[in-house]
């Protein structure tokens, strides 16, 4: 466009002063309205300007924790343990373990977190050389790979001493011979440190489809494989603090002193964020839970909540929190609103609590209730820095639990934390859920939440990509090139929005198809 179409166009304009569509505050005049959810209003189009590609999505996650893609996954047993706070770290985001489990579990998936090395096994299968040869033909039957080094004691952090392979044992008859005898002893290794490009190299190089890593006293601390070569991708936007090569991670707790023994763990193993987890954030339990954590504590970044009103958010930024969690009754599992009649709808919820917290500084997480990529892009604009995910992130590879098949579907359980199902399994095993809804010394378990299925979505490495790219996409469609100047033109006015009425919701569905498809990436 050049200067003078530029022109021409502001003057077409100014014979009609109004703008568009309505600035954010009328939109969401709730006294007047009701409450709104995602989808009763829709945001207007700008103008379109730079490549979608430009787009920054980087945002904060507390005060001092800024993510390069504002996607976090939700402590639920069914969402959140280290193989997907892993991966939504590395794809830049970052994951919440649950903690319906002991502290020691927990604690060991924080650890399983921040010794991550994209590339790099650092679990690896080992033996003793006492193992005998059937044994081992029987274990590369069982897991499907037939290589495994071999230590003094046949643990990891041991000297390392020889690898067996299936070269080693494939025509060897003798089953009760011992791996001693058959194992490789002449080893190429590479020191603890080595770089993911160099470890590479020394693999192509030396032709073996392993590379032990060791210390230095030659005690086995990981393993590079060949076979994962081309599986180790490149995660520019990893989520790392700076200077440092171990991804971040948040962990769930609750607010009883036994947390206190939990939270201690954690920390420990390197936890980066503690999340207060509680359907109603607004407790003294909480608030007590916040101090003991800023005095005892205080490198620890600290997610308090959930909460839908200004009230209840003022007392926990009053108490120190660095970030909030929005949402109460909005998640796909939850029946909070039905059985309390406690909540707010989510859209409101999040503009109320983001517009007063953003003034002192703290960001806030929209969770509950994001349903696809249109509702992540409205949580943004309403004020939120992130969102937090549970169905959605639910049936992917990396999420807990095993797949299974019903009425022709590839399945995966997804549960809320306040159904029976997880309160009864937390009573025999940690305080997660029941302390969630201040349900610990109910006789009567009140459910809030229900148990169902999803369907397989395949890898968040691939599902998160398109969550990345279909966000720039609406950016550069509303005309920003960032979520902080996102946030910026809906507080100037300049990005409109427009209710949505029910007949207009039916007409941003899809219509009139006899049958079709739904298929949303490649
Ligand atoms: P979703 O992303 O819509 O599936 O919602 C996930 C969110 O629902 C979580 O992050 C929690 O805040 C909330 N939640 C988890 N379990 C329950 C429950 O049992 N009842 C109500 N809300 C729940």
């Amino acid at each position: 466009m050049t200067y003078q179409d530029h022109t021409k166009a502001l003057e077409l304009l100014s014979t009609y002063p109004e703008k568009d569509g309505l600035d954010i505050k009328s939109l969401m005049d709730s006294k007047a309205k009701g409450g709104l959810t995602y989808n009763d209003f829709l945001v207007l189009p700008g103008k379109i300007e730079f490549p979608s590609s430009v787009v920054s999505l980087q945002s904060r996650l507390t005060k001092k924790i800024t993510l390069n893609t504002p996607f976090v996954s939700s402590p639920m047993d069914t969402v959140t343990e280290a193989d997907m706070a892993i991966y939504m770290a590395l794809l830049g985001g970052i994951g919440i373990l649950h903690h319906n489990c002991t502290p020691e579990e927990q604690a060991a998936m924080v650890k399983k977190v921040k010794k991550f090395e994209n590339g790099f096994i650092n679990d690896p299968i080992t033996i003793a050389p006492t193992v005998t040869v059937g044994d081992i033909k029987e274990k590369s039957k069982r897991m499907g790979f037939t290589s495994f080094p071999v230590t003094e004691d046949g643990k990891l952090y041991s000297k390392l001493v020889g690898i067996v392979t299936s070269r080693d044992i494939q025509f060897h008859e003798d089953d009760d011979s011992r791996v001693s005898e058959v194992m490789t002893t002449d080893l190429i290794t590479a020191n603890k440190g080595v770089s993911l490009t160099e470890g590479n190299e020394i693999l192509r190089k030396s032709k073996k489809g392993k590379l032990p890593i060791v210390d230095k006293e030659g005690n086995l601390v990981s393993l590079l494989s060949r076979t994962d070569l081309r599986k180790n991708l490149d995660f520019p936007l990893a989520s790392k603090l700076p200077e440092s090569k171990q991804l971040l991670v948040g962990a769930a707790i609750g607010t009883l002193d036994a947390d206190k023994i939990r939270l201690a763990k954690l920390a420990a193993a390197g936890l980066d964020v503690v999340v207060i987890d509680s359907s109603q954030g607004n407790s003294i339990f909480q608030l007590n839970m916040i101090k003991w954590i800023k005095e005892n504590h205080p490198n620890l970044q600290i997610i308090a909540g959930n909460v839908v009103t200004r009230e209840q958010a003022a007392s926990l930024i009053a108490a120190g929190a660095d970030g909030l969690r929005i949402g109460m009754g909005s998640g796909s599992i939850c029946i909070t609103q039905e059985v309390m009649a406690c909540g707010r709808p989510q859209g409101t919820a999040v503009y109320a609590v983001s517009e007063f917290a953003n003034k002192f500084g703290v960001p806030c997480i929209a969770d509950g209730g994001v349903q696809n990529i249109g509702h992540i892009v409205k949580a943004l604009a309403l004020g939120a820095s992130c969102v937090m995910m549970g169905g959605m992130l639910a049936g992917t590879t990396e999420s807990p639990g095993e797949y299974f098949y019903r009425d022709g579907k590839r399945l995966k359980t997804y549960r809320g934390m306040g159904s029976i199902d997880a309160m009864e399994q937390t009573a025999t095993n940690a305080n997660a859920s029941t302390s969630r809804y201040f349900s610990e010394s109910d006789k009567v378990l009140v459910a809030q939440g229900v148990t169902g299925a999803v369907v397989d979505k395949g890898s968040v490495t691939k599902f998160i990509p398109y969550l990345q790219s279909g966000l720039q996409h609406s950016c550069q469609d509303i005309g920003v090139k960032s979520v902080d100047e996102l946030r910026a033109a809906v507080d100037a006015g300049e990005v409109r929005f427009e209710l949505r009425t029910p007949s207009a919701q039916l007409e941003g569905g899809v219509n009139n198809l006899h049958s079709y498809e739904k298929r949303l990436h490649n």
